[in-house]
């Protein structure tokens, strides 16, 4: 056998270790582990799933749907075990779910498959996970402890916070998240821009931004996932990802709980920040599971940029 990406007998920092390393508390630790190895088993389902089935097109819509589901389940039925998770919180459910005994200290909330509607294009797909002390209906300011998406892509890889950076980590081929990226800092302005939505559909003061953008020269990288398309800004260390408030849906797609929230965690943990174009994500209260806002996201420039234009 060929050997590893990886040799062991040199000195690989894994997970658990930088985790350890960190002096990140234990139970943090353990459930953050716990989610990086139900990612494993979701991007198994990925590839079960994906083009197994004949006539494809037809079942297209079941098949996407059903993979949202599995990896839901996976995730909840983990959960439910890992004994430090009291309530689940999740795209795929209508509410807020208690998955354990009630004594745990952590609510988890996630979008389990992330970018669902790219699964036929071979395009990179993401899971997204927030992790909150207590309620969930507060600020991520007040409520989060811990953020990490996963992105399947060519590689798998996984980036977390739990407040002491954020650091990239690729699953190697012998199934282990090796320490790639440590303490990523965003610059205070990058050149690449991701704006959703439907140019229509955008409002004046949006418009005006985008176009300030196009004109500075900055590059489009928009592939429809959340999690590919702030992964690119965060690994190039900077840029800008928006997803605005839409002439008619003022509160924009994405989800606060869900997509956002951990997404801010991790970006200013960065360096870099995270707006609904007028407050910080992060002091957004949480008033119901399933809350959306618009969104600007990336390095500390852009996003004032931004702030700026929507001022107006
Ligand atoms: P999900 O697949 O979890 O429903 O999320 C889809 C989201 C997000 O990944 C992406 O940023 C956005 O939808 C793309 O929306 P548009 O197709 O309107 O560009
Ligand atoms: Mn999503
Ligand atoms: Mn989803």
């Amino acid at each position: 056998m060929g050997e590893g990406i990886n040799d062991y007998t040199k000195n690989i920092v894994d997970l658990r270790r930088h985790m350890w390393m960190a002096g990140i508390e234990l139970e943090l630790r353990r459930l953050i582990w716990q989610i990086a190895v139900v990612g494993k088993y979701i991007s198994a389902k990925i590839h079960e799933s994906n083009r197994k089935l004949a006539g494809f097109k037809n079942v297209y819509g079941e098949e996407q749907l059903a993979l949202d589901r599995v990896s839901d389940d996976i995730l909840k039925n983990k959960l439910a075990h890992s004994g430090f998770v009291s309530h689940y919180a999740s795209e795929e459910l209508e509410d807020i779910v208690a998955i354990g005994k009630g004594n745990e200290q952590y609510i988890v909330t996630a979008d389990p498959l992330d970018g669902s509607s790219l699964v036929d294009t071979n395009l990179a797909i993401g899971t997204i996970i927030g992790v909150h002390r207590k309620s969930i209906f507060d600020t991520g300011r007040n409520s989060m402890v811990a953020a990490l998406y996963i992105t399947y892509g060519p590689l798998i890889t996984m980036i977390y916070s739990a407040g002491k950076g954020a650091h990239e980590f690729v699953l190697d081929r012998e199934g282990e998240y090796v320490l790639s990226e440590e303490n990523i800092r965003l610059k205070e302005k990058g050149s690449i821009f991701s704006p959703g939505g439907l140019r229509k559909d955008w409002t004046d003061p949006h418009l005006k931004f985008i176009d300030k953008l196009e004109t500075d020269g900055y590059k489009l990288r928009y592939s429809g996932g959340f999690v590919p398309d702030i992964n690119q800004v965060i690994i190039k260390r900077g840029g800008i990802f928006t997803y605005p408030a839409l002439k008619k849906s003022p509160n924009g797609k994405l989800r606060l709980l869900f997509e956002l929230q951990p997404m801010a965690y991790i970006v200013e943990q960065a360096g870099g920040r995270a707006t609904d174009g007028k407050k910080d994500i992060l002091n957004v209260q949480v008033t119901s599971v399933n809350q959306r806002s618009p969104i600007y996201i990336g390095s500390a420039a852009e996003v004032a940029m931004a702030e700026q234009y929507l001022s107006q």
